[in-house]
């Protein structure tokens, strides 16, 4: 197994930006574990899937050729030749990859499958059980937080810079309800390791939070 940096947080904490470049800095793989599962709620949606039919749920996981390429600033996503980097980035995809990530079949998946990408190369994992779960014994953990208002308005600029039609209530009422969707789930739930470190991003620049996350790097 190669060397795991984990960084785990909720929706808006500035964790996938602040990954993909610490992951530049030092030379590791980005592995975004969102992205999976929202890949797993893509085809589950185009499949017309029920939610509660775990048979053909688990097939999707099982059969599922997940791909990651590395562009200059962007990391693209495929489900075998498919480029599904932009699709999976809906609303409706974000509340159903929340939904789909709950169920087990589909966790014991996408664990299996992350542990697999890990084992040989360096890699900063993204998500929301990294630290607690998938790699526990990480040597290095960090946990991203940051004020509701600010997370909620992160979401909000994205989305207007991609030219959606919305609205920051809207992105707050969906926000809300995926927050307690994903931290009282029963497997997995959303929350720091015991021995993670924990950052909050409210007042803090990509840069500065990549300058912190460095200073503990060189420090442990
Ligand atoms: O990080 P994200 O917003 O792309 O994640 C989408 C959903 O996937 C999120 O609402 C919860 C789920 N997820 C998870 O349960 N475990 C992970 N390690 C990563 C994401």
């Amino acid at each position: 197994m190669g060397d795991v940096i984990t960084i785990d947080g909720p929706a808006g904490s500035g964790k996938s930006t602040v990954a993909r470049l610490l992951a530049k800095r030092l030379g590791y793989t980005y592995l975004d574990t969102g992205a999976m599962y929202r890949a797993v709620a893509l085809l589950v949606r185009e499949r017309e899937i029920d939610l509660e039919n775990k048979e053909e749920i688990k097939s999707i996981c099982e059969n599922i050729d997940i791909r990651f390429l590395q562009d200059e600033d962007l990391q693209r996503v495929f489900i075998g030749d498919r480029d599904i980097t932009h699709d999976i980035r809906t609303s409706e995809i974000d509340m159903l990859s929340s939904h789909v990530s709950a169920i087990k079949e589909v966790r014991e998946a996408m664990t299996y499958l992350q542990r697999k990408i890990a084992q040989n190369r360096n890699i900063i994992a993204e998500g929301r059980d990294m630290g607690t779960v998938v790699f526990p014994d990480a040597k290095i953990k960090f946990f991203l937080t940051a004020s509701f208002e600010v997370r909620a308005k992160r979401r909000y600029l994205e989305r207007k810079e991609r030219g959606e039609d919305v609205t920051l209530d809207k992105i707050k009422e969906e926000l809300k309800k995926r927050d307690q969707q994903d931290e009282s789930r029963r497997i997995s739930p959303l929350k720091p390791a015991p021995d993670a470190t924990i950052i909050d991003t409210t007042d803090l620049a990509v840069e500065d939070v990549i300058n912190k996350m460095l200073f503990y790097i060189e420090k442990s």
